[in-house]
């Protein structure tokens, strides 16, 4: 059995830090080891972000808070602490995992060994905070073999809404930007203090071996994990600038790297 089926995976760390082009990253290595995937698009700001940079599509799933009934259904898990459940109102997915031919395809996309859902988006003014779609990210467990990678927004906010609970790791993606170190040290605390079994840093943008180990020195000191890098790729900037996919590049054999000492981690427990 592959060390990192069955893991829920949560990607944090400051906004434009890289998190979405290494969850795009991560999920790419992942389906070529021959992982099936789950991509939860968590990010309620962001219309696009992380199904153009895996798919270079447009064309996106209905939002999951509409399968779950809307904001009148799924509350705030800050109002309402409650997990999350079928429509029907009965079984907590937490308890019994739902599973995909439950949902219909129009919310999800699937490519390959790809499954992507997007919880929901802040459409309107005044609709409201994007707490119920917290609950869904925090909740939404699908049945079977698969690792599943969830893509927040920036900040800390959906830490105070307990979207840690369910996950088995929180990878933290720090740039080299002052406030990105920042950000990492308040989420590593919020990890240690919440128990989350394992948290580490991703560096991502380096450009430099200077860089790198200024960085690196910085979070050592502080006792932070660090799980590996990616360099600076022109590849990950030129998408982004263009609004394409990311596709195969010298950062992807870096994240192999990173898959493979998480696979470790995993097969030595
Ligand atoms: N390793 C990298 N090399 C070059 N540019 C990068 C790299 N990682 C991210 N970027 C660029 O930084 C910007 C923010 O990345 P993104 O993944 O959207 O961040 P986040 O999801 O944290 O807001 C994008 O324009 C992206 O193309
Ligand atoms: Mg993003």
């Amino acid at each position: 059995m592959k060390p990192l089926i069955g893991k829920r995976i949560l990607i944090c760390g400051k906004g434009g830090s890289g998190k979405s082009s290494i969850v795009t990253l991560m999920a790419q290595v992942l389906e070529k080891k021959g992982y099936p995937v789950i991509l939860i698009d968590g990010d309620a700001s962001n219309p696009v972000g992380l199904l153009r940079l895996v798919t270079g599509g447009t064309v996106r799933p209905l939002p999951l808070i509409e399968f779950f009934g809307g904001r009148e259904m799924v509350l705030c898990p800050v109002d309402d602490p409650a997990p999350l459940t079928r429509i029907d109102g009965s079984r907590a997915l937490i308890d019994e995992p739902i599973q995909i031919d439950e949902i219909p395809s129009c919310y999800y996309i699937r490519d390959n060994n790809l499954v992507f859902f997007q919880v929901g988006k802040i459409k309107k003014a005044y609709e409201g905070c994007d707490g119920p779609m917290s609950k869904i990210t925090r909740d939404f467990i699908v049945e079977g073999d698969f690792i599943t990678l969830i893509d927040v927004e920036a900040g800390v906010e959906h830490f105070g809404r307990g979207i840690e609970k369910n996950v088995d790791a929180v990878l933290i993606v720090v740039n080299p930007v002052f406030e990105s170190l920042e950000v990492a040290k308040r989420v590593y605390e919020l990890c240690t203090s919440m128990q989350i079994e394992y948290a580490t840093v991703i560096l991502n943008s380096i450009r430099d071996d200077d860089t790198e180990t200024m960085i690196r020195n910085n979070l050592t000191k502080n006792n932070i994990d660090i799980l590996g890098s990616v360099r600076y790729s022109h590849e990950i900037f030129s998408s982004g600038l263009k609004g394409t996919a990311i596709g195969y590049c010298g950062a992807f054999e870096e994240m192999r790297n990173i898959i493979d000492t998480l696979e470790a981690l995993y097969n030595h427990g």
